[in-house]
């Protein structure tokens, strides 16, 4: 097969097909007159080899979960299965698409279905919905849903506003902010929710309480029944941010800890793709009393058929075009399937095995604030290293240098010069064992190097923040930019 371009005086059409003697084709029909071409296209002169050389070269630029661990702290990185990948390209699932009759997409709104009654299982809440495109997404859907829920008692004018422990991961306000609430940080005490300080804030303003358990320091909320008493006594309700259900999976849920609303990430626990923000998938969950107000549709089955159902007049309305996204549904309901019940046991003890085996070898090279066991994740502080004028951050990418990801670095904002860890349960003992050398080499590194790092990769270290600031999507503005 080849292009076959017509010729420079005849309006352009481009055409796949084999090498040809052929007459050029008619322009395209219906196609004005003015918007045709009248001059060739500028494509790039490449031979195969060269195209294939350039995107191999790149593909080796990147960094990879099938390459590497990545030691992101709150983020659970983990591996992707590739049979999940296999399942989601089956034409019957590929081609499906989100506007098809009912009558023919029964076997995708069955798994959404059946993926919807297993997460309610694992998550003690009993109404889901899948259509948020992200945690995030999911966080502010649940707050449409205490917005509505208070609107319902006649309580919204006065409770406005949402606390967050100083632990709470930077999209908890950010949702709260933009579904109209004003937001309290509560302080914690060695780590975890202060009670007393709770207590004083919770009254007649609180509309509820968002909360991750284990929270980021990776430590478990051991008070939360009496977390929930707190909230619930003051009116507020209780909200459960599911990043961190990795840790205790089937081992506990938060349903069972008091939580009335939730949203999990697809994406992390069930080990889908991480889609930058989008398209994830940060399901909804929430109890018996808020499921009235979950968006549209929901999928309902009657008698043998399963179908969308609109006609929900308390719900907050349609979040999502179609029904979220449903490649991932099916990942992660492969998952599932693939570990079983005693299957998701086993990942939350591993992971949870992992992270304190990691962390107390680390904890040889910095201090650990909180040496209580952890669950999924650790904190150790950067603080001594700025004796010699060396930050977390050029640790971090010193770490690069050893050919590993860096972790999460400066959050959660309560640890000076925070390092967040976390090795997903599909990391071997041997790739921890890396990861620890590869620790102490960089930290051990003179200072010029680690104000130097990275020096071997194909980028150097960038300005993060004109690279936020100055955005240069295309070739086209690097083009501008050296000439500019
Ligand atoms: C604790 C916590 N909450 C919420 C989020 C937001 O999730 P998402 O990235 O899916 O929007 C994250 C993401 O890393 C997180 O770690």
């Amino acid at each position: 097969m080849s292009f076959r371009q017509a010729r420079w005086d005849e309006p352009l059409i481009w055409e796949l097909r084999p090498p040809t003697e052929e007459a050029p084709p008619e322009p395209i029909p219906g196609i004005p007159e003015r918007m045709r071409r009248r001059r060739r296209l500028a494509w790039p002169e490449l031979s195969e080899l060269e195209v294939v050389r350039h995107y191999t070269r790149l593909s080796q630029m990147n960094f990879g979960i099938d390459t590497s661990a990545y030691p992101l702290g709150s983020c659970t990185m983990k591996y992707n299965p590739k049979i999940s990948e296999k399942l989601a390209r089956l034409p019957g699932a590929q081609e499906v698409h989100p506007y098809q009759p009912e009558d023919t997409v029964q076997g995708s709104l069955e798994l959404i279905w059946r993926l919807e009654r297993a997460l309610a299982k694992i998550t003690g809440l009993p109404e889901i919905s899948l259509q948020p495109a992200a945690g995030a997404h999911g966080e502010f859907a649940a707050l449409l849903i205490i917005r509505a829920y208070l609107k319902g008692r006649g309580e919204l004018d006065r409770r406005t506003e949402i606390l967050l422990p100083d632990t709470a991961h930077g999209t908890n306000p950010a949702s709260a902010a933009m579904a109209g609430f004003t937001t309290r940080e509560i302080a914690s005490k060695d780590g975890c929710v202060d009670l007393e300080a709770l207590r004083a804030a919770v009254g007649p303003t609180t509309a509820g309480f968002m909360l991750t358990n284990p929270n980021t320091a990776g430590l478990f909320e051991s008070e939360i029944p009496e977390i929930a008493r707190t909230v619930h006594g003051a009116g507020g309700l209780l909200y459960y941010d599911g990043a961190n259900l990795n840790a205790i999976l089937g081992v506990t849920n938060p349903g069972r800890m008091g939580f009335d609303l939730a949203h999990l990430n697809l994406h992390k626990t069930f080990a889908t793709p991480h889609g930058g923000g989008g398209p994830g998938a940060g399901v909804l969950a929430v109890t018996a009393e808020l499921g009235r107000f979950l968006p549209v549709p929901r999928v309902v089955k009657s008698g043998r058929k399963f179908h969308f159902e609109y006609d929900r007049p308390d719900s907050i309305g349609k979040i999502k075009t179609a029904y979220g996204n449903f490649g991932l549904d099916l990942r992660a309901y492969a998952f599932l399937l693939s570990h079983g019940e005693e299957g998701m046991r086993q990942i939350s003890r591993r992971a949870v095995l992992n992270a304190n085996y990691l962390g107390k070898k680390l904890g040889e090279y910095l201090p650990r604030p909180f040496r209580a066991l952890v669950k999924h994740e650790f904190l150790l502080s950067g603080t001594p290293l700025k004796a010699q004028g060396v930050r977390t951050l050029d640790l971090a990418k010193r770490l690069l240098d050893e050919g590993v990801h860096a972790p999460t670095i400066y959050f959660p904002s309560l640890v000076d010069e925070a390092l967040m860890i976390e090795m997903p349960e599909t990391e071997s003992v041997r790739e921890l064992d890396a990861f620890a050398d590869a620790f102490r080499r960089a930290v051990t590194d003179t200072p010029e190097n680690l104000h130097a790092a990275p020096q071997h990769l194909s980028v150097g270290r960038v300005d993060e923040v004109k690279a936020a600031r100055d955005l240069r999507l295309s070739w086209k503005d690097l083009r501008e930019q050296r000439t500019g």
